[in-house]
């Protein structure tokens, strides 16, 4: 939902505000501090030098001192090999006046160190090898440089960027003692020439941050040698492959509740994830800037080797330099840590990040069905009166959503008695259908002593203070507010507890939540969010180190709610607005309020494209846009693009028009129906990659590069994607237009309506009308569909099995197929099935990939669709331990020099328990 002042005030704003954000309520670069003391530091002059004489080896890596040579301040520095192709870099303060703040929430907890030797040490520097890779550290001017076997991939410091502002004692205060070397009481040298407005007191349009730490912030840049795409750094509404921030300000991180943002640009959104990866034919890499603080980016490509000497003097050794994207990362506090994984390829990245932030938790599956949202369903007769008209329009649907105006005054776990009196029997209701119900659960509660869960919180003093110790009093939704303070594991305890069924009236395990506003959005801060001096008692830090890590606390905290009411027995399924590196581990993220423009929707394909590369894969943008009325038509391209993205929700501002598909005229209704079933027949295809996505941390939606890693000519693609390695989707972003320019990737490749060929790698306008999204299956790939689609996913458990089968040009095909109860975690315990399915010379196999699980499922092979075969078969027949052998019913439709055959092999009758081959002769 939208932040401005106060709900009265929102409408009358929204009457005279043209739709644009309102830039003036966020800064810009030049009004951030630290952000012009970063990019005001020169290239080609760093003072930093590692004293090669104080490193040491331990057990995990490798240890040292940098000094800043300006004013003798010293730093640690540490090396870590770590399993899997990744190494992490550390520079902290090595006698800090008070320790500075790590981040302790976003990594999981096992993250294992890799065998290393060091083999090379003088007073140059040193370099360490692990696996077939080196970290070579050249002391002076200090750089590090990454090798995969022998080509660098990435250096760190190569232009001399390193800044890193020690914590000090303000000028003209009392001296405390001096700890250590260094004279942290002096002005230091290297800050005698610059920028001194903001080091100690900020103020932004009437807030003033206190900053008692004064400054503090670090910042180094990182180039990705021999690139020219990099991607990543979410949320900006931004292309997918970053753009050069040379004459924008750079990109930022920071969580931002923005009105009507804008597409195309760098500002900050909603949630932060501060991981870029960089795409060239032969390597994958990404970095890791591990840092929950605010956090800028630029990124300045230099193609040119000519001009990349003269700029940043790379290699000082006078060789002409590489093409290179470098980057160059700066927070306002924390320490420098950086991770860099090495790949090689997509896949390899995907598990390198999994490995350190954790995968996709794998959702229920009915999460993965098609969500009804709007602000506000009125009460609950407007509630029956919805899902019974998907119902009367044949229109599957899965989950109902309420707004904050279901609660009693913005006071949730509450219900406002007048509209809805029986929570209880509305959510049977839609239980009864299979459907289930997600209600709002925000960040901020109203400070009310008679409303119990703020009483409780305040009575128990576990609110975010002040600067000053107070209870703090922000402005949203309910009025004056209180932020409860996620880093209190006593605050975390008390609010998941309030999940439970005795404690949130009304709701049920068919109950599911959606935290909101969880930047957090406070309408009366600055920036629209908590003043960065704001206190964390739990941690005894300031807002400022926490700051974007908090909506993911928050919102971890719902989903260890959610394991609690059931005794740990169901999967969760919460949605969150604000997120940050590790968020994949609880939740699903959405784009926040977009708008109702084909822009928008433009937009949303890059947007999902960078969370899911961040390892944020279940994700989705709301359908038809949050602000404004969008016409039939944009409404129609909508629904098409959204079936082909991970999360798939309808939701609308209370000032829209109402806007469920029946509302519209009869050919829009006939389009929404054939999205929402082309979804619900792809559900095993998306359900499988979800628990594929947990083991290996491969996103389901991806970049075709992450496919077709060796062909640059799908660098810059974001206008298509895949899912999985099977389905290429082209969705139509544009008004009016009826066709589309593919780009298709080596391979033959289906579409899937028309089983039209089309052989890559080549471009190729294909025909989009109307009612039809370009989506198109992989020569080579088998995609498990469940074709009788019923009104929600839940009443399709145990229905049979279609398999679609596109050969390549060998006349070979492999695809998995995963199962479970799709709901419960017992699939931890062994109780699912894993199924891989390959053909080869006419005989189509399935087996089981992972022995150890069983799961006794109802369903069935229906169907099996053979596409690409030369000739008619002679005859086709089944076997299987139940069945036996036997000859089965198939159809065939010959193909052209444009069209691919169609194999249609009826009732093959087997379970999908059991090993069978069908042997097509
Ligand atoms: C539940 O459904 C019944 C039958 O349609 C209806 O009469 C009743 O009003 C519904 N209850 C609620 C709370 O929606
Ligand atoms: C099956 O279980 C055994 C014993 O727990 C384990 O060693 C093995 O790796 C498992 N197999 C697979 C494919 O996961």
């Amino acid at each position: 939902m939208m932040a401005t002042l106060c709900r009265s005030v929102a409408l009358a704003v929204l009457l005279t505000l043209v739709s644009a954000v309102d830039r003036g309520n966020f800064k810009s670069c030049q009004q951030s501090s630290f952000c012009r003391r970063h990019r005001a530091v020169k290239p080609g002059e760093s003072p930093y030098a590692l004293l090669t004489n104080t490193v040491t080896v331990n057990d995990a890596g490798l240890v040292g001192d940098v000094i800043n040579e300006n004013n003798r301040i010293v730093f640690t520095l540490e090396i870590y090999p770590l399993k899997d192709s990744t190494v992490r870099i550390k520079i902290n303060e090595k006698n800090p006046i008070k320790p500075r703040f790590e981040d302790p929430y976003a990594l999981v907890k096992d993250i294992h160190g890799e065998s290393f030797e060091v083999v090379d040490q003088s007073a140059q520097g040193v370099t360490v090898k692990f696996g077939s890779h080196r970290a070579v550290v050249n002391a002076k001017p200090l750089k590090i440089d990454i090798y995969n076997g022998n080509d660098l991939v990435v250096s760190t410091n190569a232009r001399g960027l390193l800044k890193f502002e020690h914590y000090r004692n303000k000028p003209g205060n009392e001296e405390q003692p001096a700890e250590g070397e260094g004279e942290p009481n002096a002005l230091p040298a290297d800050d005698q020439e610059e920028d001194k407005d903001g080091l100690w007191e900020e103020s932004f349009k009437g807030h003033t941050d206190s900053k008692p730490l004064g400054p503090a912030s670090v910042g180094m840049d990182i180039s990705f040698v021999n690139s020219k795409h990099v991607y990543g750094i979410p949320e900006h509404a931004d292309s997918f492959s970053l753009r050069e921030t040379t004459s924008t300000d750079p990109y930022r991180l920071y969580n931002l509740d923005v009105f009507e943002y804008e597409v195309d640009n760098p500002m900050a959104l909603y949630g932060s994830v501060p991981v870029m990866l960089s795409q060239t034919a032969r390597h994958t890499t990404a970095v890791f800037w591990h840092n929950s603080a605010e956090t800028w980016i630029d990124i300045k490509k230099l193609p040119d080797s000519n001009v990349v000497s003269s700029i940043t003097g790379f290699f000082s050794s006078g060789e002409t330099d590489p093409p290179q994207v470098s980057t160059h990362w700066f927070s306002e506090s924390g320490i420098i840590d950086v991770f860099v994984m090495l790949g090689p390829k997509p896949m390899d990245v995907f598990r390198q990040y999994a490995g350190l932030t954790g995968s996709q938790n794998l959702p229920p599956l009915f999460s993965l069905g098609y969500h009804q949202c709007r602000w506000n369903y009125n009460d609950e007769e407007d509630v029956r009166q919805v899902h019974e008209n998907f119902d009367k329009h044949d229109l599957p649907l899965d989950v109902m959503w309420l707004d904050i105006e279901h609660t009693d005054g913005k006071r949730y776990f509450t219900w406002d008695h007048y509209k809805f009196p029986n929570p209880l029997e509305m959510t049977a209701n839609l239980t009864a259908r299979g459907r289930k119900l997600v209600t709002i659960i925000d960040v901020h509660f109203k400070r009310d002593n008679n409303y119990f869960f703020y009483k409780e919180v305040h009575d128990r003093d576990l609110f975010v203070h002040t600067k000053d110790g107070n209870e703090f009093d922000g402005w949203c939704w309910p009025g004056s507010s209180s932020y409860i303070d996620m880093t209190n594991p006593e605050a975390r305890e008390h609010y998941s507890d309030t999940y439970r069924l005795d404690r949130y009236k009304g709701s049920t395990l068919d109950t599911f939540t959606w935290n909101d506003m969880n930047e957090p959005s406070v309408f009366s801060g600055p920036e629209i969010t908590m003043p960065k001096d704001n206190l964390h008692p739990g941690i005894g830090v300031e807002h400022r180190e926490v700051h974007n890590a908090y909506g993911m606390l928050f919102h971890e905290s719902t989903y260890e709610g959610h394991l609690k009411r059931s005794d740990r027995r169901l999967r969760p399924f919460l949605l969150t607005r604000a997120f940050y590196a590790g968020t994949q581990r609880s939740a699903a993220v959405w784009t926040g309020d977009n708008t109702a423009e084909w822009s928008h929707l433009r937009i949303s394909q890059p947007m999902l494209l960078s969370l899911s590369v961040t390892g944020i894969t279940h994700v989705g943008a709301d359908v038809g846009g949050f602000f404004g009325n969008p016409d039939a038509n944009l409404l129609a391209r909508w629904y098409q693009a959204a079936a082909f993205q991970p999360f798939y929700r309808a939701h609308a501002h209370l000032d829209t028009k109402r806007r469920e598909p029946w509302l519209f005229d009869t050919e829009t209704l006939r389009i929404i129906r054939k999205s929402l079933r082309q979804r619900y027949q792809h559900l095993p295809l998306w359900y499988s990659l979800f628990y594929e996505n947990e083991l290996t941390g491969a996103p389901p939606m991806r970049p075709l590069w992450a496919s077709f890693p060796e062909d640059e000519a799908t660098f810059g693609i974001e206008s298509e994607h895949m899912i999985g390695s099977a389905l290429l989707v082209n969705p139509i972003t544009e008004p009016g237009a009826v066709t589309a320019n593919v780009y298709f990737p080596a391979g033959v490749w289906y579409d899937i309506e028309d089983l039209s060929m089309h052989h890559g790698p080549s471009h190729k306008v294909v025909s989009a009308p109307r009612d039809k999204i370009p989506v198109f299956q992989r020569g080579g790939s088998i995609i498990p569909r469940k074709d009788r689609v019923r009104r929600a996913s839940t009443l399709m458990r145990e229905d049979p099995y279609t398999l679609v089968i596109a050969l390549d040009s060998d006349g070979k095909a492999q695809g998995t197929l995963y199962i479970d109860d799709e709901h419960t975690f017992d699939y931890r315990q062994g109780k699912f099935l894993y199924l891989a399915f390959s053909y080869e010379g006419g005989v189509l196999t399935s087996k089981k990939i992972d022995p150890n699980g069983s799961y006794d499922t109802a369903s069935w092979l229906e169907r099996v669709i053979v596409i690409g075969l030369h000739k008619q078969p002679t005859k086709v027949s089944v076997n299987s331990a139940t069945v036996g052998t036997r000859d089965l019913e198939s159809t065939f439709e010959s193909g052209s020099a444009t069209q691919g055959s169609q194999l249609t092999i009826r009732k093959p009758g087997v379970s999908m328990r059991e090993e069978f081959t069908i042997t097509i002769h």
